[in-house]
């Protein structure tokens, strides 16, 4: 289906939980997110796979899936299971911190899983433990061993460059795309929930990233992804650099966001939603109608360096990114 602006919607980004085992500095308080919503107030897989099934038949036929943290999500195997029994669903993934991984991705990739995308904005122990307030890096590391050793490639790595605390690894992060079919992206800081007061400040912009790079060869742009893409001379990877700030691509969109309490975003940086939950539990002979307004509606683009910017309700962690 197109939206008002002739966008064709193909992609949708579940978020499955707003809980998650790591606590990152941009994407969460210290304490975590003050979770007063009951459980009855969050969509049950049953329900999300309902509306997966409705939105395939305008024209949705890749599913996301995130977070907070998906893994940390009970029952998470069986639920990717089902999506991928959709009809017309041709690419499922995941979107992940890659802790649980390791213990997962077998499982996930018989269950029909394609690929996972990982956040990893560091691969120094201690840099690791700071930016997410207490992660273990090493997991994440055999997370990413374990997906290459079940060829679920090529695996997106997500680096968001956090001036000041991250940006002296561009150089390691980029090594790691010589010998595996991993791509390495890196992605320019967003002010939003958590990053929202602070983010300018530590912003880097991609353009200074790849010059700190330098030898890279420009690929063919794929429209479906934000990313552009590199290589290095002789990679077995790429490197990509996703920029919402610097260069957005919302010319290009083609998503819409469901938060797991049961709204519908037609954009990440707009505070619009569309109640689902109630549709889809008293009213579900609705669900196509709420599903194709949400779609129309989605904004031109998002307004994030206008003056009078406000920022957004919520925190990263309950929209997935
Ligand atoms: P692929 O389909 O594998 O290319 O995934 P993706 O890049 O769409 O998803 P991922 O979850 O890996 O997101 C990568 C980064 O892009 C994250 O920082 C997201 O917040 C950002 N991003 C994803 N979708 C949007 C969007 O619609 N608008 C903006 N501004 N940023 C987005
Ligand atoms: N700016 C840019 N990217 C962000 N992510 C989370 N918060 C921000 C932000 N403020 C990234 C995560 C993850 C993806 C879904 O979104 O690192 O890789
Ligand atoms: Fe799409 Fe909004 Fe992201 Fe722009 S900011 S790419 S319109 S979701």
């Amino acid at each position: 289906m197109k939206d008002q602006y002739n966008r064709k919607i193909n992609y949708m980004r579940i978020s499955i939980t707003d809980l998650c085992n790591l606590r990152c500095l941009y994407c969460m308080p210290e304490k975590g997110i003050d979770h007063k919503k009951k459980h009855e107030d969050m969509l049950s897989f049953e329900e999300i796979t309902e509306i997966a099934k409705v939105a395939a038949t305008l024209g949705v036929d890749k599913i996301r899936v995130t977070g907070g943290e998906p893994l940390v999500k009970k029952g998470i195997v069986d639920f990717i299971g089902n999506l991928s029994k959709i009809d017309g669903i041709k690419d499922i993934a995941v979107t992940t911190n890659g802790i649980l991984l390791k213990d997962y991705a077998k499982d996930l990739k018989k269950a029909g899983l394609k690929r996972v995308n990982i956040s990893i904005d560091s691969l120094k122990p201690e840099k690791y433990a700071e930016i997410t307030r207490g992660g273990n890096v090493n997991k994440v590391l055999d997370g990413i061993q374990e997906v290459i050793r079940l060829g679920m490639t090529p695996v997106k790595l997500n680096v968001v460059v956090i001036g000041g605390h991250n940006e002296d690894e561009v150089e390691d992060f980029v090594k790691l795309t010589m010998d595996d079919d991993i791509e390495v992206r890196f992605i320019e800081l967003m002010p939003i929930g958590e990053a929202g007061n602070w983010a300018k400040h530590r912003f880097i912009s991609n353009e200074k990233i790849k010059k700190m790079i330098g030898n890279l060869v420009p690929l063919a742009h794929h429209t479906s992804s934000p990313a552009k893409y590199y290589k290095l001379p002789g990679a077995k990877g790429k490197v990509g650099f996703i920029n919402p700030i610097s260069s957005h691509f919302c010319g290009e969109c083609n998503r819409i966001r469901m938060t797991s309490d049961g709204k519908l975003k037609p954009c990440l940086h707009s505070d619009a939603e569309i109640d689902i939950l109630n549709i889809v539990r008293n009213d579900s002979s609705r669900l196509k109608e709420v599903l194709e307004e949400a779609m129309f509606a989605k904004p031109q683009q998002h307004y994030l360096l206008a003056e009078d910017y406000q920022l957004g309700k919520r925190n990263m962690s309950e929209i997935g990114g």
